[in-house]
Formats: structure tokens, sequence, C-alpha cells
């Protein structure tokens, strides 16, 4: 009898260790910030109450570049997380690598080929299979103003590059850093693809997408860069290698006037109690009303022993539930990665952003951003980052900058 007992307790425990093998899920992202982790937790909890428990690998840094880094090292070690956050091209190259899992009978049973824009679907099939399951979508062409510092300056939003500039003026003259930003390659790029966007869509699109050498290397390349060196001119002294989170609170906090930043910095706004219309303003770029740059977060699913695949596919199928799209999103400052997400339980801002983006997909200005990964493959952007970044620092006059681009791209592609 005692025997008896002890083997059964044992298979219980066995199976008891398989069931959780199975419904474990081993995710590995960069949302380490307020805003962020607050949305991951819609998540984390969502999964929880499917019975699916979380093992969380944060690897901080915006924008993801040291995520990718930490990620290559633990597939080497034939270590692959289960799910992993991942830009656009970056999903595509670990695609290549046939690192990827797939999720097409889930994919087919929910129909996802007719709600999961078309933009979107570029990065989450591969071969015609799907290899990721997209959680948002951002946009990096917009500034977070400080409704009362606008106030003060009149409260009139900017309609174009001369009224920007002056709003800056404007705030130097109220005594707070006109500009929170971040010194970080991605960062710098992030107001990058805005500045390139405000010279017109095609110019953004032959630049960044086409990389056609005639655009990188034209006038209108050195008139942006012309615009950066304007911009880091109302940046505060310590501006280097700020995290860009930390830029958000000095806007929440009164210190600063404005941050130019991708819909995420929202979150942080939210998360400290900030209300859109009353605290802070979201606005686009000027020069850029009509047209996106967006990025979206996917899980990119990894090849996984047999027993954790059935954790994975419960995970991309609780991923793109409607309801879960609209909760998460609402507190992560994205739009849906679904068409069919009503826009009921979202701010102004986030009504804004998922009116923008369809609008854009209709009319053809709905373009992959530069510096988050959907407009070329990492060598090509790692390479923009570069000269985008030394010429920002000073480093570079613009009609060098402009050399080095082409140079730079050349090289990478
Ligand atoms: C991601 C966002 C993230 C931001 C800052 C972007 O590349 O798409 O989800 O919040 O980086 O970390």
């Amino acid at each position: 009898m005692r025997k008896f007992l002890t083997t059964t307790a044992m298979s219980l425990a066995l199976m008891a260790g398989a069931a959780q093998a199975a419904e474990n899920v081993e995710v590995l992202h960069w949302w380490t910030s307020g805003g962020e982790a607050a949305a991951l937790d819609v998540l984390k909890k969502d999964l929880e109450s499917k019975g699916i428990t979380w093992t969380d690998m944060p690897v901080a840094g915006g924008g993801g570049t040291e995520a990718m880094t930490v990620l290559r090292a633990r597939v080497t070690a034939g270590n692959a997380p289960t799910a992993v956050q991942m830009l656009g091209f970056d999903i595509l190259d670990w695609a290549k690598e046939g690192a990827l899992g797939n999720l097409d009978d889930v994919a087919a049973k929910e129909g996802w080929d007719k709600v999961i824009p078309t933009a979107l679907q570029q990065f989450s099939k591969y071969d015609g299979h799907w290899i990721a399951a997209p959680v948002n979508v951002h946009s990096t062409n917009w500034m977070w103003i400080n409704k009362a510092a606008l106030d003060k300056a009149g409260g009139k939003e900017p309609a174009n590059w001369d009224e920007l500039v002056a709003l800056l003026d404007n705030f130097k003259e109220q005594g707070i850093t006109p500009v929170a930003h971040g010194g970080q390659p991605w960062q710098d790029a992030t107001i990058f693809d805005a500045v390139v966007l405000s010279l017109g869509n095609d110019f953004y699109k032959k630049a960044f997408i086409d990389l056609d050498a005639e655009t990188l290397g034209g006038p209108q390349m050195k008139e942006a860069f012309d615009r950066m060196t304007k911009l880091r001119s109302y940046v505060d002294d310590n501006f280097s290698g700020r995290d860009w989170n930390l830029a958000s609170a000095m806007v929440i906090e009164d210190k600063a006037g404005l941050q130019f930043m991708g819909d995420w910095a929202k979150g942080e706004f939210l998360k400290a109690g900030k209300k859109p219309g009353t605290d802070f303003v979201c606005m686009r770029f000027p020069g850029t009303q009509g047209s996106v740059t967006f990025n979206s977060d996917q899980f990119a699913m990894f090849k996984v022993a047999d027993d954790k695949v059935p954790a994975q596919l419960a995970m991309a199928s609780a991923i793109e539930s409607p309801t879960f799209q609209s909760a998460f999103n609402v507190v992560k400052g994205s739009a849906p990665a679904r068409t069919d997400v009503p826009d009921t339980d979202f701010d102004d801002c986030g009504k804004k952003a998922i009116k923008d983006l369809a609008d854009a997909n209709t009319s053809g200005t709905l373009y992959g951003s530069m510096a988050h990964g959907h407009a070329n493959p990492a060598a090509v952007k790692n390479a923009i980052y570069d000269v985008v970044t030394r010429q920002f620092n000073g480093e570079l006059s613009s009609e060098e900058a402009v050399t080095e681009l082409v140079a730079a791209v050349e090289g990478a592609k």
C-alpha cells in the first residue's frame, strides 16, 4: 500500500511537472519603463488567467538593441526563449535562419489573415507561414507637449517647421528645457524619422524604403541634417545617454516643453496619472499630418521543445484576442494590431492613432519606421543610426553627414 502511494504520488508529481512545462512561456522583451511594465502586466495577467505561467527575461534598452544582442547569445547557446518581442526586419532575419516556429493552425482557425493589416503581415509571415503574433502598432512621428507650457506660449499647436521653432524659442524664454531628449542612437534616429518625413512623403520613401543614393545624398537630406542641428540646440546639457522615459518625465514634471517620441511615451504620461488634452497634448510632428511611420511589436515564436508548443500557441491566440488587443494597447499607447477592435476604450490620442493609421493605410502614406526596424534590416538601420548620431553630436557637418550616409548605406546593403 505504502509503495503504491509513493508511486502514485511520484507519477502525479511527474505529470504536474510536465503540465507545468507545457503551461509556461519564457518571454524576452525590453518593456522595462513604468508605462511599458504596466502594459506587459496586462499580458502576464491575461495568460495567468488561462493557466499559463510567465518566466520573465527583461533586457532594458529602448528600441531593443540590447535585447537583440542578448537574444543572439541565447539562441547560439541552443537555449531560445518561447517568445521574443521583436521589430519588423529582425523577425524576417530570424525566420531566414530557420529559427522560428509555425503559427499557421491558430492563425487559420482564428482568421488572422482577414483582420491583421497587410503592412503588419509582411513581418508576421515568412514564405507564406505565420511566424509571429503582432501585439500593436506604434508610430514614431509624434510629439508630446506639456499643456501648461503650450498655453503659456499662446496655446496654438505648431503647424509647420517655423512654428515649431517659434514654440521652442518660447519654451526657452519660459525657462524650461525646450526639447526633452535622451542622447542614444535610437532616440536620435527616432527624431530623424519625423524630420525626414516632414520634408515629404516621397522623400521619406525614396530615402529610407528605397535607399535611393541620389535622395540619400541630395540637398533635402542636407536640410534634414540642418534641422537636426537646430533641434540639438534646444536640448539640455545632460541629455547624453538619458533613457527615453526619463526624458518623458521631464515633460510630465513641467521641466521641459515637449518630447519627440513614438506613442509609447503616452504610456509614461498615463502611468503618471496625466490626462491627454488636460496635462499634455499629442500631435503629429509638424508637417507630417496625414502620414504615419509605423512600427509593430510582434512576438516572434521560436522553435521550442514539443511540450512547450501548446503554451506558445495559447500565448499567440491570447495576444490576438480583440478584448486583449484593446486592454493592452489602451495602456501601452499604441493602436491595436487588428482592424476590427473598437476604439471605445481609447483616449483621444489613442483614437487619433487608430484613425491616422487607417487613413494613412488607405491613402498610401503609411511607411515603415527606419528608426524602429520597419524600413530596412538591422545592418542598414545601424549604419544610418551611426551617421545620424555623429551628426547630432556635432562630429559631422550636414554636408559630411550626407556623404557618409550614402557610403554607410551602400556598405551595409
Ligand atoms: C517598441 C516599443 C517600446 C519602445 C521603447 C520601440 O521599439 O516598439 O514597444 O516601448 O521601443 O522601449
